[in-house]
């Protein structure tokens, strides 16, 4: 093993240490396998495993065949303390993360991407280290188009798609090019990202919300109100209550938009996660005029790439992309072609069929484990993506994430997704399922377990 191997495996190696003599890693605690930790931390399973083994030679662990990897009962008397127990009053650090919209970033296919990565830069033309096309790589945009026609029913030819840093600056991008062409107002749903009602905010467009009912926003109230210039939705899984729109309401919807003359920006930030059936196509394939599609990598990858895209109709190409600049200035070309090879190479489908499976049955064990444990509490929303709403009666949602923090558990309030002007009464949490790595999930699951005992 050479010197970074030898630094590696020194600091896993100070990490347990550390861990026990905190006491966050109590005597009796089980460990991961050593194949499941390596894959969590991105390590080879022989470093792990000799990790293992020297800190059972040392005494911090115990290796017991049959029962796996313990940390010892003699741990404590190694420290020469007991684990020092917790002073009243203070609250324990957060150990498990069941925040929403949070992929499991453990399984980033790192070996796939760092091929993906090594052929198309060894490959590239000299122009893609210039600076570029402000709409992206032409090779990425015909991949998406392709690759959005066949999973996600998209009508789209690459001259419609424009590369974005994350749907971040996808919505960011739309809001000032939309506030350019003179609208005033975007209908948004009553519960969604605050994140992106304050780019509508911050481009000077009003955000005003309409509702939302268990299939999806009512369209009766869009016709009520002063007609906005656009309404953001999400209709394949509404971020966060985890609805889909309902297909007359789709139909409806771009009915509507039709009529006015209005656009629909199309959030499908997790469209590909659907677990009872395969998933409905997105809007944009009804009507590529009025559908202004936005899409991300950050739940089918990551969302440190900061990789996006948009699909627009026609008429607007020219104006989103005059937004972005006269060249690229925030997706450098790397990501672009390793994700355009990582599509192509089929290794995007393959990562996305791997993650459908370990979210499903997470789901699964999810809804399962709560109906066994709590029967005051309802899970709601559709087998599908990465969260689902948790409603407890007798219970508000504010109290829900109090008792989390007591079992170390961070999760999140329905409220913190509410636009202030919805007039809606629902409260819960919402849980994020996909964010803990394999060896993980069961420790958040039992303490989402305890906080709603
Ligand atoms: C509703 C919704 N849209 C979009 C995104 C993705 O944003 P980005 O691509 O900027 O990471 C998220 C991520 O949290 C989300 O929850």
């Amino acid at each position: 093993m050479g010197h970074l191997g030898r630094n590696v495996r020194a600091g896993l190696m100070d990490a347990f240490r550390e861990a026990i003599r905190t006491g966050r890693l109590a005597p009796g605690t089980r460990l991961p396998s050593s194949r499941v930790l390596a894959t969590d931390l991105g390590l080879g399973r022989n470093t792990v495993v000799r990790v293992y083994s020297e800190l059972i030679s040392e005494g911090w662990l115990t290796g017991l065949h049959g029962s796996g990897t313990q940390v010892s009962q003699r741990a404590a008397e190694l420290v020469g303390e007991r684990p020092r127990p917790r002073t009243p009053g203070t609250r324990p650090e957060p150990v498990h993360d069941l925040r929403a919209g949070r992929p499991d970033l453990s399984s980033f296919p790192r070996d796939e991407w760092i091929r993906a990565v090594k052929r198309t830069v060894s490959t590239a033309p000299f122009d893609a280290f210039g600076y570029t096309d402000p709409r992206g790589r032409s090779e990425l945009r015909d991949a998406l188009a392709r690759y959005l026609a066949r999973a996600r029913g998209l009508r789209a030819r690459a001259d419609n798609v424009i590369v974005c840093s994350g749907a971040a600056e996808g919505l960011r991008l739309v809001a000032a090019a939309l506030a350019t062409a003179g609208v005033m107002t975007v209908a948004v749903e009553e519960f969604g990202l605050q994140t992106q009602r304050q780019a509508l905010v911050k481009a000077g467009i009003d955000a005003v919300p309409i509702p939302v009912d268990a299939e999806g926003v009512d369209l009766s109230r869009l016709d009520r109100a002063p007609c906005p210039g656009a309404v953001l939705l999400t209709p394949s899984h509404q971020f966060p209550l985890g609805v889909a729109l309902r297909p007359d309401r789709r139909a409806g919807i771009v009915d509507w938009a039709r009529r006015r003359g209005t656009l629909i920006v199309e959030d499908d930030y997790d469209g590909e996660f659907r677990y009872d059936r395969s998933p409905v196509g997105a809007l944009q394939g009804l009507d590529h005029d009025h559908v202004i599609y936005l899409g991300t990598a950050s739940k089918s990858l990551a969302p440190g790439l900061r990789l996006g895209w948009l699909v627009l109709p026609d008429h607007l190409v020219g104006a989103i992309a005059a937004e972005k600049g006269d060249t690229e200035e925030t997706v450098g070309f790397v990501n672009q072609l390793a994700m355009t090879d990582f599509i192509e190479s089929g290794a995007y489908d393959r990562h996305i069929r791997a993650m459908r499976s370990q979210y499903s049955r997470r789901r699964r064990q999810l809804v399962e484990t709560i109906s066994q444990h709590s029967p005051t509490a309802r899970v709601v929303g559709m087998s599908a993506g990465l969260h689902v709403v948790l409603e407890q009666s007798g219970r508000t949602g504010a109290e829900l994430v109090r008792r989390a923090a007591r079992e170390q558990l961070t999760i999140e309030p329905l409220d913190i997704f509410r636009h202030p002007g919805s007039t809606s009464d629902r409260d819960g949490v919402v849980i994020g399922f996909a964010a803990p790595s394999p060896s993980s999930w069961s420790g958040a699951l039992d303490a989402l377990v305890r906080t709603l005992r």
